[in-house]
């Protein structure tokens, strides 16, 4: 960013987990936020909570990225500088069960995007993408050369997406952008104030277990202790959603000066196992987390975590929380908030 101008940068999906944290971000930097959102899978409660913790408001747009006209009426009221693009469904079951629908929202809203930032020539995009895209790779830590498998049609939509901007990049040297592959994000703001607030029975483990240590649920179903790993339990690369957040500034400030289309790992580098997170949770909650070991679930890998060197070489970027800061800030925003956004 340059140091005299203000930069508004258009936020897709801005209430949800990740991208109100990162709106929140963004606000306390200074710069000016247009957000899209459908609450499809979000409050617009996230973004009152964002807006008193900053002190200031972003623009939101109560909209469809599927919808050209909505999307065309954003870039020409907003003098937008760049896009974080978080807007999508990520239900890896769902997705098995209605493949088009992910295939026509993900996919398709993604092109309705670029096609708008197309016409007015607005070229950078920092893109929300998902260590998914590695399957159930052959060797750990995994680096950004690690071979694309994905294995649902959530992840593939993630897969699709970053080819095709890999395309959109080799066909015009002026487009920029910077694929974020997650690892397991999880934890919350440290006010308690904001956090994940997912729709139903989670199918992620930090809220399930959150939701059991509030009282919600009765007990917590490990899915499977029969694994090659220290406990038996898979082993994931947990990290922290004000960690995320802050790995998108950087990204949207590499690509002032940044070219082409590249992939980051935003992950720890370090790998937690099942009981290692019910363990840190009941450290945190206060009280053990009533679970039980069943069956395997299907389609999980046995371990997978980052090697995130890259990002820290490229971005500047390294995570600084750590497990038990995971579990303390997810805590206090479930017991602070029991139903969510309600
Ligand atoms: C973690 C571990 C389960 C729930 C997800 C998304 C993926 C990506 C990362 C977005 C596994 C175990 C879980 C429960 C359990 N996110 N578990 N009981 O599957 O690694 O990946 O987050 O892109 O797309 O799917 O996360 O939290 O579902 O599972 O034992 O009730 O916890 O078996 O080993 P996952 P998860």
């Amino acid at each position: 960013m340059s140091s005299t101008s203000v930069r508004t940068v258009l936020v897709t999906g801005g209430a949800g987990y990740i991208g109100s944290h990162t709106v929140l971000e963004l606000l306390k930097a200074g710069d000016n936020v247009v957000v899209i959102d459908n609450f499809d899978n979000s409050s617009p409660k996230a973004l009152e909570v964002v807006h008193d913790l900053a002190g200031r408001e972003c623009v939101l747009v109560e909209g469809d990225l599927g919808d050209a006209d909505t999307v065309e009426a954003i870039f020409a009221e907003h003098d937008i500088d760049s896009v974080i693009h978080f807007a999508g469904l990520k239900a890896v079951g769902e997705s098995v069960e209605v493949p088009m629908k992910y295939y026509r929202t993900n996919i398709g809203s993604t092109m309705t995007l670029l096609e708008a930032m197309d016409r007015h020539e607005v070229r950078r995009l920092v893109f929300s993408s998902s260590c998914t895209v590695y399957g159930d790779p052959e060797t750990i830590p995994i680096n950004e050369d690690t071979p694309l498998q994905a294995s649902s049609p959530y992840g593939r939509t993630k897969l699709f997406i970053e080819e095709m901007l890999r395309d959109v990049a080799d066909s015009n040297p002026e487009w920029r952008f910077s694929l974020l592959r997650y690892f397991n994000p999880v934890g919350a703001h440290e006010s308690g104030r904001l956090g994940e607030d997912p729709t139903g029975i989670p199918n992620n483990l930090m809220p399930f277990i959150m939701q059991v240590a509030v009282g919600q649920r009765a007990k917590l179903s490990v899915f499977g202790n029969d694994y090659p790993t220290r406990d038996g339990t898979n082993i994931r690369d947990y990290i922290h959603v004000v960690d995320l957040a802050e790995g998108h500034l950087k990204a949207l400030d590499e690509l002032e000066t940044g070219t082409g289309c590249r992939a980051f790992n935003l992950g720890t580098g370090t790998g937690s196992t099942v009981l290692e997170v019910v363990a840190a949770a009941g450290e945190a909650v206060g009280k053990p987390i009533p679970h039980e070991i069943v069956g395997r679930r299907a389609g999980d890998v046995i371990a997978i975590w980052a090697d995130p060197e890259k990002a820290t070489r490229e971005l500047g970027w390294k995570s600084t929380r750590d497990l038990n800061d995971m579990c303390r800030d997810h805590w206090r925003w479930q017991e602070q908030n029991p139903a969510g956004f309600g």
